[in-house]
């Protein structure tokens, strides 16, 4: 089995995650942005943003012609119209990428085919989110199980090269297709809910005392911090928390006020009730 070499990739629907992509795939140094060919339907507005001097091509089949690895970056609902609309053909030595929310493998297949007689290229989901653009991301990826995948030596073989390109973007773990739902909300949805704890520490800052700009400085070095412990330790976060906290202290009294508040309560109802929506995409 000839392995395929990835050098050139295409993101259809480069809006703001495929875009993040791009520009993580260029901050990674692994690809030139000659090698990266963008496509939306209004290619105007990549033109407006292309200061980067990324290749852009106006027809979908055209630049998926150019690339290796093409990432379908398009939203839920565009899927059905994209194939049938644009006659698009992928070939075997081409490997699909989608990172679209709440749509499956066999979803892809099914629209693909109702346009194509077979599918011989390989398909994967990965879900980063739009910090890939700093190779910080952490990307989930999954392909098709073995039990129904008459390829599965294929896939594994085009899944390394996959793995090995975001794993330059900032973490990634393989999954099974059936948390990639889970994962959309952990770590998509996910960053905005860090994002938002970050502001609120801010604006606690700020009545404190910091002037505004400040106190978000302040909490978002806090907050990298914090990450930075848990994932160079491996240590569960409240191993970090015990080394913080004094008897009688005043972080303890600050994380029971959370506690009484319901903080640990809303992130995690946040993550189930966008895991839960979803699950109603379709
Ligand atoms: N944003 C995130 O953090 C994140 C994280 C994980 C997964 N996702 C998933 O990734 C996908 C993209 O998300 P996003 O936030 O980047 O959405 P977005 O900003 O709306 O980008 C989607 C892009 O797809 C383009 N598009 C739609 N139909 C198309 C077609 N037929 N051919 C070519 N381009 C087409 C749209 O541009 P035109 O209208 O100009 O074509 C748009 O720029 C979604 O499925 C989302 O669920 C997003």
């Amino acid at each position: 089995m000839k392995e395929n070499k990835i050098n050139k990739i295409s993101i259809i629907g480069a809006g703001r995650l495929g875009f993040s992509i791009a520009k993580g795939l260029i901050k990674s140094k692994q690809y030139q942005p000659s090698d990266i060919i963008l496509n939306r339907r209004n290619v105007e507005l990549l033109k407006e943003s292309n200061s980067f001097g990324f290749q852009i091509e106006a027809n979908q089949q055209s630049a998926i012609e150019k690339s290796d690895l093409i990432i379908l970056s398009i939203g839920p609902k565009d899927l059905k119209s994209f194939f049938k609309d644009n006659s698009i053909e992928i070939n075997s030595s081409q490997v699909l990428a989608s990172t679209i929310a709440g749509v499956s493998i066999h979803d892809i297949e099914k629209e693909y085919l109702i346009a194509n007689k077979s599918i011989e290229f390989s398909i994967f989901r990965v879900m980063p989110n739009i910090a890939v653009e700093l190779c910080e991301s952490m990307t989930c990826l999954s392909m098709k199980n073995s039990s129904d995948n008459n390829d599965y030596q294929r896939d594994l073989m085009n899944r390394k090269n996959v793995l090995n390109i975001f794993s330059k973007l900032g973490m990634v773990k393989v999954i099974e297709e059936e948390l990639i739902g889970a994962a959309t909300a952990l770590c998509g949805s996910g960053l905005a809910f860090f994002l938002r704890s970050i502001r609120a520490a801010a604006h606690g800052g700020t009545e404190i005392g910091f002037h505004a700009d400040e106190a978000l400085a302040l909490a978002a070095q806090t907050a990298k911090g914090a990450a930075s412990l848990v994932n160079d330790s491996n240590d569960h976060p409240e191993l970090q928390i015990d080394k913080v906290t004094t008897p009688k202290g005043i972080t303890i009294s600050g994380l029971n006020e959370m506690d009484h508040s319901g903080f640990s309560s809303a992130m995690i109802h946040a993550i189930v009730k966008s895991a839960e929506k979803l699950n109603k995409i379709k």
